[in-house]
């Protein structure tokens, strides 16, 4: 079978295609025909060297696959052989058959195409933890989603509309309409407009309920400023220690530098709040997460969700792929098929 693998660290170049034998799953295993593997942001810091949770080079990205089961693991399965599924897989996702631990494997309901399953597992997941669990978000209250024209940027705008929630975004200029037409409220370039004077204007200065921000560093100190009285503010990402298509050390050490420090007297001095989110690093909740998939499966079933692909690419293509992301020529989604 072909997998794409990354050699070195670096530029998208970095990643080839390989041959090797098609895996055997193990006890509890599920193996998948994989038709469409998702792209996310963790995939470059990765290839780029910036991800600590990354395994050893060489190793083939990807977080998530749809595709049909080809084989069961030794032993029970509450799966089957031929179903459409859709799989997390902490890495080993771009390549013709992966291997998932059958608790992180879903049937696909019928609406969603191989595609579209394989889009939205990760960046769904993070938005429902975020905005669900961890905000509490409720009917009526405002969200920034910083990032908003990114696959978890546009998985949150529509969660936080499924909540009745008003909700304010950042983005590019070229993907503001996009944006509205899943239903934004407020979408703001904020490396042209000042952030700090439109959400003082959109919320009469009182700030925002929740914020999303999955770009760290002094972004955070930002975010927490522009939260109002009760606000949470959830911390998810480093984007900002990536320019361009090579690890930059300096830039990720000033991001890394700028980085706040709340202080739990201040925190309950303004009656705020701040949360960590790393989805990698909740493997072993697995009732949550299986929780949290199904009720998702069951709104994207519903067409009360939709996966939002931006632009697919043959899995040789993979390097492309990286490049769109980096590019910021995304909005939703950037998947691999096969
Ligand atoms: N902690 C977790 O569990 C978790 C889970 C999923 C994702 N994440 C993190 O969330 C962030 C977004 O992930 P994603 O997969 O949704 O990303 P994505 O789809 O690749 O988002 C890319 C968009 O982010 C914006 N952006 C801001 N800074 C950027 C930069 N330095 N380089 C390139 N684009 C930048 C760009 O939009 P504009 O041009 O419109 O600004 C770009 O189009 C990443 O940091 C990722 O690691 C964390």
């Amino acid at each position: 079978m072909r997998e794409i693998v990354v050699t070195r660290h670096g530029a998208p170049e970095v990643m080839e295609i390989r041959e090797r034998p098609i895996p055997e799953p193990g006890p509890g295993d599920v193996r998948i025909r994989v038709k469409a593997a998702g792209v996310n942001f963790a995939d470059v810091l990765a290839r780029m060297g910036l991800y600590g949770d990354a395994p050893p080079l060489p190793f083939v990205p990807g977080y998530e696959v749809s595709g049909y089961i080809d084989a069961l693991g030794p032993g029970p399965s509450r799966h089957e052989r031929g179903r459409h599924v859709v799989a997390l897989t902490p890495f080993g996702g771009y390549a013709e058959y992966a291997v998932a631990a059958s608790d992180f494997v879903w049937n696909v309901p019928p609406p969603l195409s191989h595609n579209e399953a394989a889009a939205m597992p990760v960046t769904f997941l993070t938005g429902s933890v975020a905005l669900y669990r961890m905000a509490n978000l409720r009917s009526g209250e405002s969200v920034l989603v910083r990032s908003a024209g990114g696959g978890v940027g546009v998985a949150a705008v529509q969660l936080a509309r499924l909540r009745r929630a008003t909700v304010i975004g950042t983005a590019s200029s070229a993907k503001h309409s996009a944006l509205r037409s899943l239903g934004i409220d407020h979408v703001i370039d904020d490396r042209r407009a000042d952030l700090e004077a439109e959400i003082a204007r959109i919320t009469n200065g009182r700030g925002v309920d929740v914020v999303l921000d999955p770009l760290g560093g002094a972004s955070l100190e930002q975010s927490y400023r522009l939260l109002a009285p009760l606000g949470r503010l959830i911390s998810y990402g480093t984007q900002s220690c990536v320019d361009g298509f090579e690890r930059d050390d300096a830039r990720v050490q000033r991001v890394l530098d700028s980085r706040p420090r709340f202080d739990p007297l201040d925190l309950m001095r303004a009656n705020k709040g701040v949360f960590g989110l790393n989805l990698g690093h909740l493997w072993k909740e697995r009732r949550y997460a299986a929780w949290a998939m199904e009720a998702l499966l069951t709104d994207f079933a519903g067409k009360r969700l939709r996966a939002v692909v931006s632009k697919t690419f043959p899995l040789a293509a993979a390097v492309s792929a990286h490049a769109c992301l980096q590019d910021r020529a995304n909005v939703g989604k950037v998947v691999l098929t096969i």
